[in-house]
């Protein structure tokens, strides 16, 4: 055959009822991912135009994958699968392609390499699909094969009658498939929705296919669990758990020194370099990079943050789109926000708060702070109890600390203000004024001793 183009269509039109949720199904997320954003990694190494169904909370679909934009079909009425197709299929012939790769929505555990092994047959059949024989067949479609284990259709469980279509042989449908466009484009509109769910099933195109004469191959995969379809919260779970378990492992063998991996839950976007270390009772989601030689302690929740070689995160801390600098130790009980960035060697410690600020090399905050659009220098020390005073219920302002200033405890600083280049704020003060380079400020009330008077008794 000459050369084949694959367009993808991803099914995701379905309310997932089973969910028991008022967010579509495809919105559900495993190690903090939507399930669609995982069938879309999926499908991204192949490089080929991907379009999905949507239908059942579309705004919604839409909003989640801004980048997508253009891609999307709308099946306004969920008249079932075939129909999703049905809806999309102008969509794909406009692509130019020869063949269109189907998969539902909600099979958020399929690798590049599996479908691989679907669209390597492309070139010897006019409509192919993978195949499960998991333990339980549960509500997946029955695969209904001849005395000479050729394919007659697929048979979705309600509609499984054995008396008339055979016994039953564990074989399923994993959803997953690869459709030639010339040949098959003409049995889409010869579905029909007479069954027990008065719906349009796409794998009634199979029984078509085979009675109009084409080629239908399925492609065995055994019980691989990466098929399995998503309905209800204890699928979900347990696909997470194995998607979880996946990446973790393949961490371990790649050189990550993981403690108590059962406790540990690491994103599929999360890159962590052969080298580091990470304890148990951890979650790394989002974009986050853990670099080599990185340490992160036990009771970490970390989105979207960077961590350099040489860095210790010790216990307890939540920290969002924070950059950790090589040698940095942070915490425990410390809480960093987007934008916070600690350069080498820096110290955050107990209960301290961080907000889009710097903190300079080698610089110190070691207890009760509040740090927000502030800019530290190098060698500064912010004692404990220091407040940015960085919002004045209507505006932010910054905050600049210079090389080798200290802030002595319980120290607020009204922004917009700058501390100079080793200058030092009294203990207690409400610095609401620059201080100079090298100045000495302190701004708190005087203290004045008088006689306690006591009452006789
Ligand atoms: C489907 C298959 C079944 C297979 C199983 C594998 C059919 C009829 N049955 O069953 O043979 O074993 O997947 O997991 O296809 N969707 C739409 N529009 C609709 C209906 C569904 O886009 O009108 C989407 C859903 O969002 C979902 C996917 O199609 O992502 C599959 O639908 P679902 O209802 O979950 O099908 P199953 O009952 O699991
Ligand atoms: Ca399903």
């Amino acid at each position: 055959m000459s050369e084949t183009k694959l367009t993808a269509v991803v099914l995701a039109a379905g309310k997932g009822t089973r969910m028991h949720s008022s967010r579509p199904k495809v919105l559900q997320t495993l190690l903090g991912e939507p399930m669609l954003h995982h069938v879309y990694a999926a499908l991204t190494p192949s490089g080929m135009d991907v379009l999905t169904v949507i239908g059942h909370g579309a705004d919604m679909v839409e909003a989640a994958f801004p980048e997508r934009q253009g891609t999307f079909v709308e099946q306004t009425e969920q008249l079932g699968t075939g129909h999703a197709l049905q809806v999309a299929w102008s969509a794909v012939e406009a692509t130019g392609a020869t063949h269109c790769l189907v998969i539902n929505g909600d099979t958020p555990l399929i690798t590049p390499e599996e479908l691989e092994k679907l669209t390597s047959v492309a070139g010897t059949c006019d409509l192919a699909f993978m195949t499960i024989t998991p333990r339980d067949p549960a509500s997946f479609g029955r695969v209904v094969r001849d005395e000479d284990r050729r394919i007659r259709a697929i048979v979705e469980a309600k509609d499984f009658d054995m008396n008339v279509h055979g016994s039953v042989t564990g074989e399923v449908n994993a959803g997953i498939y690869l459709l030639r466009v010339d040949t098959v484009s003409a049995l889409l509109d010869q579905l029909e929705n007479s069954n027990a769910s008065g719906e349009y099933y796409i794998t009634d195109l199979v029984e078509l296919a085979v009675s109009g004469g084409l080629v239908v191959t399925g492609v065995q995969c055994g019980d691989d669990p990466s098929l399995m379809g998503i309905n209800s919260p204890r699928e979900l779970i347990t696909a997470e758990n194995t998607l979880r378990r996946r990446i973790v492992e393949g961490l371990i063998d790649r050189g990550v020194l993981i403690h108590n991996p059962d406790t540990v839950i690491i994103g599929p976007d999360v890159t962590v370099e052969p080298g580091a270390e990470i304890f148990g009772h951890c979650e790394i989601y989002g974009t986050s990079f853990v670099a080599a030689g990185a340490r992160l302690g036990s009771y970490n929740h970390i989105t979207d943050a960077s961590f350099a070689p040489g860095c210790e995160v010790r216990q307890f801390n939540h920290l969002e789109g924070a950059e950790v600098g090589e040698g940095v130790q942070v915490g425990p009980y410390s809480r960093l926000r987007p934008g916070a960035v600690l350069k080498k060697d820096a110290r955050v410690g107990n209960f301290v708060e961080i907000k889009k600020s710097v903190v300079g090399e080698g610089s110190k905050a070691s207890h009760l702070t509040y740090l927000g659009d502030t800019e530290i220098g190098a060698g500064a020390n912010i004692g404990a109890g220091t407040i940015t005073c960085n919002y004045d219920g209507k505006d932010k302002f910054k905050t600049e600390i210079r090389d080798g200033a200290f802030i002595g405890s319980n120290t607020a600083l009204v922004a917009p203000v700058t501390v100079g280049r080793d200058a030092l704020v009294g203990a207690g003060s409400t610095i609401t004024k620059d201080v100079p380079d090298q100045g000495a400020a302190i701004a708190r009330g005087k203290q004045v001793n008088l006689k306690r008077r006591l009452k006789k008794s």
